[in-house]
């Protein structure tokens, strides 16, 4: 059997996926525990699903450390183990073909920094196997990714995000899919890396967009699909049946890449 895995959230709004997997937990979908709930966003709705379970949760008001940052750039908190060249030479959210002021970029990764900085710090009362993104909308930078991945091809960050990736990554998915024209839909459950919705893919879920489909009924059947695919997946992670596995291929210009994406072991597989 299966042990259950500790598994950490981070919500910023609704928390209808957080719900999904508290349920899916309870009744045993999944071999794991939600021990604790973190958000950017104090006020975020999903804070209170946790509290009716009895999970311990915690804010830290991105939007204030932000603006603090901004306002007074000199007295800003900035972890004493920040190293802003490391970071920025790490993370791929911006590239340099981007043209994006340079200083514009490092205000961003610190001032992004400084927040993770103290979810981590809140984090450490609750030690886990597996953190979880449900509708987490702010963009983790390598300074905490490399905090919580401290296992070397082992990540143990999981985003769901309501397009299928790699079209639409961003912060509007289904608005993005469906503006777009697209005739198929869905959901894609991956591991966080440093770029921006682009680490290795653990599962999808597709659907038809039909001809009187609005907006709103895309993401409402997204987020029904959301529901189940979430859960499936950390559940494969905590029967030790993910595996990340680096691959070379060659581009259509014939440059050489590598990607690393994720093998689903068979039962009885697990590593
Ligand atoms: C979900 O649709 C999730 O896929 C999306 O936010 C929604 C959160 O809903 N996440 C992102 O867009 C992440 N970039 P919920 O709070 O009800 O789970």
């Amino acid at each position: 059997m299966t042990s259950k895995i500790r598994i950490g959230a981070l919500i910023s709004g609704t928390g209808s996926n957080l719900q999904a997997i508290i349920d899916a937990c309870e009744k045993g979908a999944v071999a794991g525990r939600v021990e604790f709930i973190g958000s950017d966003n104090p006020n975020a709705a999903g804070l209170e699903k946790g509290k009716r379970h009895g999970i311990s949760t915690f804010s830290v008001d991105y939007g204030a450390v932000i603006r603090a940052y901004y306002n007074d750039r000199a007295h800003a908190a900035v972890p004493a183990d920040f190293d802003l060249d490391e970071i920025r030479s790490k993370q791929t959210l911006f590239s340099v073909d981007d043209e994006v002021d340079p200083d514009k970029v490092a205000a961003f990764l610190t001032s992004r920094a400084i927040a993770e900085a103290r979810l981590l710090k809140e984090m450490i009362a609750h030690p886990f196997e597996l953190l979880v993104l449900a509708g987490f909308m702010r963009t983790l930078t390598p300074y905490f990714i490399d905090r919580v991945n401290t296992t070397k091809d082992e990540p143990r960050i999981m985003n769901i995000h309501p397009a299928l990736l790699p079209s639409f990554p961003g912060i509007d998915g289904y608005g993005d899919t469906f503006r777009y024209g697209c005739k198929v839909a869905g959901c894609t459950v991956h591991f966080i890396d440093y770029g921006e919705d682009s680490g290795p893919i653990i599962g999808q879920r597709a659907f038809p967009i039909q001809f009187d489909d609005t907006l709103e009924t895309v993401r409402e059947k997204g987020l029904a699909q959301e529901w189940e695919l979430y859960p499936e997946c950390i559940h494969l992670f905590a029967q030790g049946r993910l595996k990340t596995v680096k691959v070379d291929y060659e581009s259509r210009g014939g440059m050489k890449a590598e990607r690393t994406v994720v093998r689903i072991l068979p039962p009885g597989k697990e590593s």
